[in-house]
């Protein structure tokens, strides 16, 4: 057959994205599926099912990362592979993530349904917990395989709550695999992630495809202070030591400072007042600051000032601070062969294409480490993501799965 002609089924695809989005589902049209919870097991017991009934065989690693392989002609040669995450944020939106994996799912399908074997294998991947909002960091899959954090550390997180473990959860849902979690145990040839834009360039412009040329880096800080609880009527304004107001001085900060460097976004997205009291001073705060940018020394940089006036801050008030670094992931240079075949694919099947950058993390960052990579990304309506109304139209979904198709097919047969 003509591979050139050779499309995913649209239908298919936007079926397994329904299904997907009914495991979770809330009440508003969105989803709540964290890492290691019982929605997260009940997709992944499903996934695995679609990734056997293609013939594939299923890795389960130590992190719980999914790995669909489809054995290629030449096996000696560098697998080429594919994937993203099925958690979400809680709660979050239907296609962040699960299309990568769906997409991918969806491409391995129409490979199948073809009889193509292609030189080199091809792998598709459900990484575990990108998502980070539940267990925090973010990318915690592959990033132990990748190497930027310990599986230890990993499994020894605590949900937002601090109530569980992290590996404790993994290996009650039946997802702590045996396989070593170390991208030492893959040979690859490189790789590929499809996702939803999350912001709003694509459909502003009207465009159907997106090529970044990477991701920003990520930094993620959190900050505790200490204040002193009292009766809030009968103590006087001074003197007071009430770790919310500090916070909200920080918070400030936080701002200003992103907007004086620029080129970087920051952000305080979560925060725990205790005793979270009408009527008691605040008496202890912990709040995280998300910092991004594509020069990862400058996001460093804007930390350090932050920091500094943090602590001015935090002494004026009397209210003693910790900081700490949770997490950070380096910006990721995409590989300029595979980026170019993104754009020059898209333009092959008929679709407008901008070159771009993606602002959110991926599991990408982690892996662009260990092979060569790229993305491809289809609109956001409204530019919004993160969020339950999050939303793709679905002919933008098989878009985004026909540009994989081919660049994955061009790739994998080299
Ligand atoms: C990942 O979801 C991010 O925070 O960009
Ligand atoms: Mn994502
Ligand atoms: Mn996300």
């Amino acid at each position: 057959m003509d591979l050139k002609e050779l499309r995913i089924n649209e239908d298919r695809l936007r079926e397994t994205l329904e299904t997907s989005a009914g495991i979770g589902a809330t009440k508003n049209n969105g989803l709540e599926r964290c890492a290691a919870t019982d929605e997260d097991k009940q997709m992944r017991d499903i996934y695995v099912s679609w990734l056997k009934e293609c013939g594939c065989e299923v890795v389960i690693d130590e992190m719980g990362n999914i790995f669909g392989i489809r054995p290629g002609k030449n096996r000696e040669l560098g697998a080429v592979l594919t994937g993203s995450h099925l958690d979400t944020q809680k709660p979050g939106g239907r296609f962040d993530g699960i299309l990568g994996v769906l997409g991918a799912l969806e491409v391995l399908r129409t490979i199948h349904d073809n009889n193509i074997q292609l030189e080199r294998d091809l792998i598709i991947t459900d990484w575990t917990n990108e998502e980070g909002g539940w267990f925090a960091p973010a990318c915690m899959g592959s990033g132990v395989w990748a190497g930027n954090i310990t599986k230890e550390f990993a499994y020894a997180r605590k949900d937002r709550d601090g109530k569980t473990v992290f590996g404790e959860e993994l290996e009650r849902i039946g997802y702590k695999g045996d396989f070593p979690c170390d991208h030492k145990q893959w040979n690859l040839y490189g790789a590929y992630e499809l996702h939803i834009e999350q912001g709003p360039v694509l459909y502003r412009e009207g465009i159907q495809i997106g090529a970044p040329k990477g991701i920003l880096c990520l930094h993620w800080y959190d900050v505790y202070l200490t204040g002193a609880a009292n009766q809030v009527g009968p103590t006087p304004m001074e003197g007071r030591s009430d770790a919310l107001l500090a916070f909200s001085e920080m918070n400030l900060v936080v701002n200003k400072v992103t907007h004086q460097m620029g080129a970087m976004v920051g952000t305080v997205g979560e925060i725990q007042n205790h005793p979270n009291s009408r009527n008691i001073i605040p008496d202890g705060v912990h709040f995280t600051v998300d910092i991004r940018s594509w020069d990862d020394d400058h996001a460093v940089k804007a930390w350090e000032m932050m920091k500094k006036e943090f602590e001015v801050i935090a002494e004026r008030r009397g209210c003693p601070i910790r900081a700490e670094e949770t997490w950070k992931v380096e910006h990721a240079p995409f590989d300029k062969v595979l980026w170019d075949r993104v754009v020059n694919v898209s333009e092959e099947l008929g679709y407008t294409c901008k070159r771009m950058i993606s602002g959110a993390g991926h599991d990408m960052s982690e892996v662009n480490k260990i092979t060569r990579g790229a993305m491809i990304f289809v609109p956001s309506i409204n530019g919004r993501s993160h969020v339950e109304c999050e939303e793709t139209p679905y002919e933008d979904c098989a878009k985004g799965a026909n540009v994989l198709l081919h660049c994955v097919l061009r790739t994998a047969n080299e």
